[in-house]
């Protein structure tokens, strides 16, 4: 049998272009990774992930990182169903790791305003680890409302919104393997 492949999805039909193919992302995943591997090495690394939208990118980057770490994950939400930001970031869930000491690299799919970083780095930081560093898959290209460290970039995008490989609207839209534009008419209806 043939992998499934996105055209088949039955959200295809509302998608208006394609940012990047499922090859595209697999191939600079893979790239953070070595990266990763070779900046954390001898380190204690935890990687953290910011649910629901980071999950799929940190399934796939952590089998891409070759030195032994742990992972977990945080409840963050700022959106509430729509495609802008509101600015306000409810915690959902905390994390379950003793983090003090740990070489922290939140792993997160989007970052846009960083209102979502910001609070969880807050959070995060209360624990004491060693050190925090960021790796965003996507990076919006718009004014931030905090300074966020940013060590790792996947790819930096225009002020869009996107959907597919984690990201949603609405909740859906999450299991496309690329990553792409909705038509307007999508969000608009
Ligand atoms: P921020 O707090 O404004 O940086 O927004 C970050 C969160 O908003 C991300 O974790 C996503 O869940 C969501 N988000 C931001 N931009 C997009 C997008 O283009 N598509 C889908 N979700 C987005
Ligand atoms: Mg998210």
């Amino acid at each position: 049998m043939s992998p499934i492949h996105d055209s088949e999805n039955e959200l295809f039909p509302d998608l208006a272009r394609v940012l990047y193919t499922s090859a595209d992302i697999s191939s600079r995943v893979n790239e953070l990774g070595r990266q990763i591997t070779s900046d954390y090495r001898g380190r204690s690394l935890v990687m953290i992930s910011i649910l629901k939208g980071g999950i799929i990118f940190l399934g796939d980057l952590m089998r891409a990182v070759a030195i032994p770490h742990a992972f977990d994950l945080i409840g963050a939400s700022s959106y509430k169903g729509g495609t802008s930001t509101s600015g306000k970031v409810i915690i959902t869930k905390d994390v379950t790791l003793d983090l003090r000491g740990k070489d922290i690299l939140v792993v997160e799919d989007i970052l846009d305003t960083g209102h979502t970083l910001n609070v969880v780095i807050e959070l995060l930081k209360i624990q004491e680890p060693a050190s925090i560093e960021v790796c965003c898959l996507l990076n919006k290209n718009r004014p931030r409302a905090h300074e966020i460290p940013l060590r790792y970039t996947g790819f930096d995008i225009p002020d869009e919104f996107v959907v597919g490989y984690g990201l949603d609207y609405r909740e859906l839209y999450r299991n496309l393997k690329c990553i792409a534009v909705l038509k307007p008419e999508v969000y608009s209806a």
